[in-house]
């Protein structure tokens, strides 16, 4: 079986955050051939153009981690109808300087947590035009809008209930073959080194 290498983001910098509890769930929860790396967006200074002349070391190493990456996911939580600054702030650091953004071709899963019974979608339809813009292709079903029950999750990420388990296994195996299916195709070579008339075969 392919291992794939998955760096996953969280969107919070909250101490308990509900969002990093789910982070863990679905990586128990994931098929073996997913191996998991966090990719920290705590320490990135605030992004300014005036960086991309000489980006400073956390910069560098967040797109290194980024491009290190076979699939990309984003645990994260709403934050007042959308991106949670940091995260936001974060991708901007990996989509620039311009010309090397790290974020195009990685397949890419969005899901979130929140206390509210909307369950981040709002958060989750602004990162796909985001990662869209990006050129980073991402599982579109299923969705998963998570309404968080903290007598569900425990610290450690294990799941009591059985419906809820066995809904994010789902995701994650879903999220896994997407990878997948996206790296199998981008080994095919890129669509755009081929000619109008190979290109309309496709
Ligand atoms: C929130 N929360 C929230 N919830 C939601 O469903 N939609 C929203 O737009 C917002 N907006 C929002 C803004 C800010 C600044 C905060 C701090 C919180 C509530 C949110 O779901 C709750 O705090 C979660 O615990 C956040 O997830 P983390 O940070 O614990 O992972």
């Amino acid at each position: 079986m392919t291992q794939y290498k998955i760096g996953y983001f969280v969107g919070s910098l909250a101490t308990n955050s509900i969002n990093r509890t789910l982070s863990k769930a679905l990586i128990k929860l994931a098929p073996d051939n997913l191996a998991f790396t966090e990719i920290s967006i705590k320490d990135l200074p605030l992004y300014s153009y005036d960086y991309d002349a000489s980006y400073p070391p956390e910069g560098t190493a967040f797109k290194a981690a980024v491009e290190a990456a076979d699939g990309l996911l984003f645990v994260s939580p709403e934050y007042n109808r959308s991106i949670p600054g940091a995260l936001k702030n974060a991708i901007d650091w990996g989509s620039r300087p311009w010309g090397s953004n790290s974020f195009a071709r990685k397949p890419s899963g969005i899901i979130g947590a929140s206390v509210g019974a909307i369950g981040t979608a709002v958060m989750q339809s602004s990162m796909r035009s985001v990662l869209s813009f990006l050129d980073a292709p991402q599982l579109n079903s299923p969705e998963a809008y998570i309404a968080f029950k903290p007598e569900i999750f425990d610290a450690e990420g294990n799941v009591s209930d059985s419906s809820t388990a066995e809904f994010l296994g789902h995701y994650m195996s879903e999220y896994a073959a997407f990878v997948a299916r996206v790296l199998d195709v981008s080994a095919e070579g890129h669509i755009g080194d081929l000619d109008p008339m190979e290109k309309a075969e496709k």
